[in-house]
């Protein structure tokens, strides 16, 4: 393994992020099993890591998306993905994007309000089409993760109450336009105790009953994604008892269940790759400074996330060092405290787990190009994305007239 990282190095350089595409191919496998033979549909988060390469594959293996942003919903489109496995999710959706999507006839519009319902049934009906919708509803069950990762609860931004879910249902059922067929919930991310996801899923499927009961028939249970993996030392929850927990709740009722996982795909399918410019010492505290920085791996941090850092083939006694980039903020770190032997200039350090909200948030901050990408499929590699020249940063400043500046 040391010996394919230094080959990688030295053929794309750094920064770079690694994909296992194999590994991306059992977690799929994995969780689709765990479903057996009941009617589920696994809609691969497109936010935690949306290149085209990586959906392409997933699109190979029978999955679909779930998709934050019409940009989202033509990547989907785009490598592949059936539009009958497309879901549009968020917010804040644009009258353009709801127009786009309805146009694309992808399989669900999940809705988070009532004022959005009402956008969507104007656009269907100016398009002439019927809407096929979801509702997110707010269990207002606490997911026990990081505060910025939670979104289950009424404090948070996330869907509408099970009240108003009620209501709006009923809404959608009288109009022409929508055709409320999905429920759907998403309680937070790097969930790592099931009785969260079960109580929500109980909840939720309560609602679907009393719905059946007024003759609003829901076809589609969407449970989100949010399922953990080890960063660390975290206890995670196997596809298994996850399935188990979540149609412990739903006897009795004919659903097709769909997943949205991102992290539990990606996060352990990807490694970031980075070199050490120098060590230096300040007080007694050791820096090792590497051209990796929080504009290309941003979890450390943006929630203080702890990825495993190491380093490539080095031998030598560990003592603990802050692990920096090259970005003009104190808070730029990939990782604190963490035990490496000593180290020299261009020696490369493994930084583990980053396949996961780790290239998708990443930025030009200080005009620093984005990472390439590569893909490892059958102990092949494979360039996904190229590294981002200074010419790409700037080309759409020099798209611009600039003939009004002296
Ligand atoms: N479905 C919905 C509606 C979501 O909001 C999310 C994630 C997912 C699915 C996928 O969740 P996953 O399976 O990946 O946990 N940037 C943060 C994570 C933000 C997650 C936002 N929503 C991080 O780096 O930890």
């Amino acid at each position: 393994m040391s010996l394919e990282i230094k080959k990688l190095v030295e053929k794309y350089q750094t920064p770079l992020y690694v994909y296992d595409f194999n590994n991306i191919t059992n977690r799929y496998e994995e969780l689709k099993e765990a479903f057996g033979g009941k009617k589920s549909l696994v809609a691969y988060a497109v936010k935690s890591n949306s290149n085209l390469a990586v959906i392409r594959h997933l699109a190979n293996l029978g999955a679909g998306a779930d998709c934050v942003s019409i940009g989202e919903v033509r990547r989907a489109l785009k490598a592949g993905i059936k539009k009958y496995k497309i879901i549009f999710s968020g917010v804040g959706k644009r009258d353009e994007e709801i127009r786009e999507a309805l146009q694309e006839d992808i399989l669900l519009l999940n809705l988070e309000s009532e004022a959005e319902m009402k956008r969507v049934e104007m656009i269907a009906k100016e398009l002439g089409v019927e809407a096929r919708i979801s509702i997110r509803v707010n269990p207002n069950v606490d997911p026990k993760t990081h505060p910025y990762i939670s979104t289950g609860l009424h404090e948070n931004k996330f869907g509408v109450s099970l009240d108003s879910a009620k209501r709006m249902y009923i809404l959608a059922k009288k109009s022409e336009y929508l055709n409320p067929v999905g429920i759907h919930f998403h309680i937070g991310s790097q969930l790592t105790e099931l009785a969260p996801i079960e109580e929500a899923c109980g909840i939720v499927a309560d609602l679907v009953r009393s719905l059946d009961a007024i003759g609003i028939e829901i076809k589609f249970f969407d449970v989100g994604g949010g399922v953990g993996v080890v960063y660390d030392d975290e206890v995670t929850i196997r596809p298994a008892d996850y399935a188990r927990a979540i149609l412990s709740q739903l006897k009795g009722l004919d659903l097709t269940i769909v997943s949205e996982p991102g992290r539990y795909m990606m996060a352990n399918s990807g490694i970031f790759l980075t070199r050490v410019l120098y060590e230096k010492v300040n007080g007694n505290k050791r820096f090792v400074i590497v051209d990796g920085a929080m504009n290309d791996l941003l979890r450390p941090s943006l929630y203080n996330a702890y990825h495993r850092i190491e380093a490539v083939q080095k031998e030598g006694e560990k003592s603990p060092a802050d692990v920096v980039g090259p970005v003009c903020e104190s808070g730029d770190f990939l990782g604190k405290d963490i035990p490496l032997p000593p180290l020299e200039h261009n020696d490369i350090l493994v930084v583990h787990s980053a396949g996961a909200y780790g290239f998708t948030m990443s930025s030009n901050y200080n005009t620093r190009g984005r990472a390439a990408e590569v893909a490892i499929l059958d102990g092949k590699d494979y360039l996904i994305r190229e590294r981002e020249s200074f010419d790409d940063q700037i080309r759409l400043e020099e798209a611009c007239d600039i003939s009004w500046q002296k």
